[in-house]
């Protein structure tokens, strides 16, 4: 396998691409390995009709190429969502938003029947938690669940700066081992002003590329 990383998410976005169907309507993640995925469907002008993006930044990327973007709620269900991520455990649950995306991010993966996400292999885990993890909140909740984290052994930080696409805050948390990452989900959504978490464990990835192999 390439050593380099850049190498190993290309090799997984070019990868990717032969898992799209002629002629599919292809949910679009967000981030650098998303960038080499768009611009290898670029590439391959005609191959999909359109896409639904998870970001401003993929849009812009895919209308570059010319990509028909559309509305998720004019499509109904998608045979195929590919992204990346920031963190994968062997259950190919996943930690995502590191680019401040994971709430369109999880809405099109959990409206797509097929997952497949693309990774350098220093994403590869053991347990989640190492890359802290991100939570977007409403901008007036971010005291309430900053306290709520700090009360469960989290350290979060404030995205100082950054908004989402939609309009709210991120906070980063640092310091958690993450051992049971669909309970720790379900836990997290419950504070009032989460909108989002950025862990993928209810809804996991189906296929997890890196570089140019599949992860069994
Ligand atoms: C975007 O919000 C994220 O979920 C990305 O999918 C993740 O951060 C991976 O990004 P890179 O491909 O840039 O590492």
């Amino acid at each position: 396998m390439a050593t380099n990383r850049e190498d190993q998410k290309r090799l997984a976005a070019e990868r990717a691409i032969s898992y799209v169907e002629e002629g599919s309507i292809l949910g679009v993640g967000t981030g650098s390995t998303v960038a080499y995925f768009i611009d290898a469907l670029g590439a391959r002008r005609g191959l999909i009709e359109a896409a639904v993006s998870s970001s401003e930044q993929s849009t812009a990327r895919l209308k570059q190429h010319g990509i028909r973007v559309v509305d998720l709620n004019s499509v109904g269900t998608l045979a195929l969502y590919v992204d990346g991520a920031d963190e994968c455990d062997a259950h190919k649950r996943l930690i995502k938003g590191g680019g401040g995306a994971l709430t369109r991010e999880k809405i099109i993966a959990a409206a797509s029947k097929t997952f497949v996400c693309m990774i350098d292999a220093a994403k590869r885990v053991d347990a989640l938690g190492k890359f802290p993890l991100p939570v977007e909140v409403i901008p007036m909740a971010r005291g309430h669940v900053a306290r709520e984290i700090v009360r469960r052994g989290g350290n979060p930080v404030w995205r100082d700066g950054f908004v989402t696409d939609n309009g709210n805050v991120i906070l980063d948390v640092h310091g958690w081992r993450i051992d049971d990452p669909v309970a720790l989900e379900a836990d997290l959504n419950q504070i009032v002003g989460v909108v989002c978490v950025g862990l993928f464990a209810r809804r996991p990835a189906d296929v997890v590329l890196i570089g140019d192999s599949i992860m069994s």
